[in-house]
This record gives structure tokens, sequence and C-alpha cells, in this order.
């Protein structure tokens, strides 16, 4: 495991250990990631602090080991382009390292943590257009509280819908850049080595564990965040944004079938890793104020540049190929996550 000291990957190498997988876990500890200090074990598993750039230290990892899960990268938006060249070389660099290595040691399967931000927006028709790809929304549209991607044609507004794994990609953040890239580069390995590569995009993933609020920071963690200090959610646009919000518990389960599924997948294959259940960014705001006994959201309409208006998912792929359905539900999941501890 990869990154598996972080808040998604503590939770896979849990569940990967209750089910008997013997798990050996490299982190760097990056700060964007760990404000303290590096844990020394995660689940009773040592941590061996490790950057994905050193191969040695990745070659010393590979010993005896039949599957890598790769959850270490640099998530989120971040603070500015000072950040880009840390994206790459953790995510890409890293990646290429890891997958060079990995061919040497003759380790053949990878679980790869890819995102749903490599669709940028989601899925959506028009009435007389049909299916259709939106372009970035403009600055003056978001200005005058036009949130809703207009048709490319027609310019009217859009139905969304949901986005499945063979939809284009189409990345609009440095952070979504390097997910694309980790998946051509983790699809190219594939086919030069025989390989197999379940990349697992996971939508928003919430729950006990999440880093508090940072520049790397999905909105779950911020509202949560801001919980906690007794204030309001800030809800950007108008709240009617929709989102996919999986449990963490769920994708640990999700890492898990996938494990298991690479014995016998041949070669590179996407899976939505989501809920099935989209909720608006509104709603998850209401759901935490309620389960916090807190003040109500603050819908304050501003935008950030880059943000996509809805993606959500298609999950039939992974409960087919994989077998996994999320089991979590959103009021069930903040009602545990308003009050479950997060990480420094
Ligand atoms: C997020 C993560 C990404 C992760 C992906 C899948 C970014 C910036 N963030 O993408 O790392 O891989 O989910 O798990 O890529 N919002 C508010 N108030 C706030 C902050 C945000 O209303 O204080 C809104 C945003 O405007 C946006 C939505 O919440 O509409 C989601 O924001 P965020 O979680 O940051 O970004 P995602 O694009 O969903």
């Amino acid at each position: 495991m990869t990154g598996g000291a972080g808040f998604i990957g503590s939770h896979v190498v849990a569940t990967l250990t209750a089910s008997g997988c013997e798990v050996t876990v490299l982190d760097c500890g990056h700060p964007a990631a760990h404000r303290g200090p590096l844990p020394a074990e995660v689940a009773g598993v040592p941590v061996t602090r490790a950057d994905l750039r050193d191969p040695g230290a990745v070659a010393a990892a590979l010993t005896d080991v039949d599957v890598v899960v790769h959850q270490a990268a640099m998530v989120g938006l971040g603070v500015d382009l000072d950040d880009l060249p840390d994206y790459v070389g953790c995510n890409d660099l890293g990646t290429a390292v890891l997958l060079a290595r990995m061919a040497r040691a003759g380790v053949h399967r990878l679980v790869l943590a890819s995102s749903m931000v490599v669709y940028g927006e989601g899925g959506y028709s028009c009435a007389e257009h049909g299916r259709v790809r939106p372009g970035p929304r403009v600055v003056a549209d978001l200005a005058a509280g036009v949130f809703e991607p207009p048709c490319p044609i027609c310019r009217t507004p859009l139905v969304p819908e949901l986005v499945g794994e063979d939809a284009p990609l189409d990345p609009r953040s440095v952070y979504a850049a390097t997910k694309v890239a980790q998946e051509h580069l983790t699809a190219a390995w594939a086919r030069q080595t025989g390989g197999a590569v379940a990349a697992l995009r996971y939508h928003n993933v919430y729950g006990p564990g999440m880093p508090r609020d940072t520049p790397y920071s999905g909105v779950a963690a911020i509202f949560r965040s801001l919980v906690e200090a007794g204030r309001p959610p800030r809800v950007f646009e108008d709240g009617g944004q929709r989102r996919d919000f999986v449990h963490v518990r769920d994708v640990a389960a999700a890492n898990l079938a996938a494990v298991a599924a690479t014995e016998t997948l041949g070669g590179w294959r996407a899976y939505n890793v989501a809920s099935g259940r989209p909720a608006t960014v509104g709603e998850l705001a209401a759901e935490l104020s309620r389960a916090a006994g807190g003040p109500a959201p603050v819908t304050t309409g501003e935008f950030r540049l880059g943000d996509v208006r809805h993606v959500v998912a298609r999950p039939d792929r992974a409960a087919t190929e994989l077998g996994f359905r999320a089991r979590v539900g959103l009021a069930e999941g903040v009602a545990e996550f308003a009050s479950a501890p997060l990480r420094g």
C-alpha cells in the first residue's frame, strides 16, 4: 500500500488486514496530508516512510508482493501554481518510478486510486441536442449567478446525467491532469507488461479521519471543520451543485474487491466508486448542520474557477464486475461524520 497512512489509505489498510491480507505500508508523510508526525503504525501495520520518487525505497518494499494498492497522491486544488511541480512529482513521477520498479520485481497487479475529477463536468443532455459536453463555465455567467452550464450549441440549460466510465476525460485542474496522467501511465504499463490494473475513480469521499480544512481538502472536510468550530458551512454557488458523496468505509470495501479482481482482470479497467445516490452540496451542508446541532448553512453565491457544476456517477460497472455496492447512506454516514474525529 502506498499512501497507507493517509485518510483513505488507513481505512483501506484496516479493511485489507481484517480480510486476512498481509500488508506493507509506505507513506512519505507529505505535509499536505499530514500536519502532525507520521503514525508509526496503521491498524497494527508498521508504516515505512518512503517517497515513491526514491527507486531504492520502492524496490526494497516490493519483495514478496502480489498486488500494489497505490493510494499515495497530493489531492485537491492546492494553494497556487507553486504547487504544480509537487503535484506532478508526487503523483506522476512517483507513479512512474513505482511502475518501473514493479515491472522489474515481476509484480503485475495494481489497484490505482483515481478520481472522478478525470471527467471534468459530468454527463449532460440538452432537450434539443441530446447528449452534449459543456465547456468551462465563464466568469461573467458565474458572477451573474448563472451556475448551470449551458448547451454548447443553443445555450439553453442542460439536464445533468449519470457519468459512466466511458465518458471522455476532460481534466480541469492540475490535480485532475495528474490523475489522468496516472491513468494513462498505468494503462501503458499494463499493455507493456501484460499486467492488470483496476483504476478506482473515487467520487467525493468523506468519513472519520478526514483531514481538517486545508487548501487540499474536499468540501466535506471543510464543512465538518466549520461545524466543529460552531460556525455555519459556507455553501458556494446556489448549493444546487450535485456530487456523489461516498463513505470511506465503502471506498475501502471497493479496494478489497478490486484487489481480488486484479487476479483475473486482463489489462486496464476503470470503475466509478460511488454511492449511486447523488446529493447537492446544499443538502450535504444541511444534513451535517442538523446532525451536529449547529447553525444552518449559509449559501454565499461565491464560486471557484475550475469547479465543475455536477458530477454524479453511474455505479453499475463496479457492481457487476467487482461485486461492489456502497452500503452507507448519506444520512447515516453524515450522522457519524458529524462527531467523528478528524486528523490533525
Ligand atoms: C473533490 C476534490 C478532489 C477529489 C474529488 C473526488 C478538488 C478541488 N477537490 O472534487 O480532490 O479527488 O472530490 O473525491 O479537486 N464548496 C462549497 N463550500 C466550500 C468548498 C467547496 O460549497 O467551502 C463546493 C464547491 O464549490 C464545489 C463542491 O463544493 O461545487 C465540491 O468541492 P470540492 O470537494 O472541493 O471539489 P470536487 O470538484 O467535488
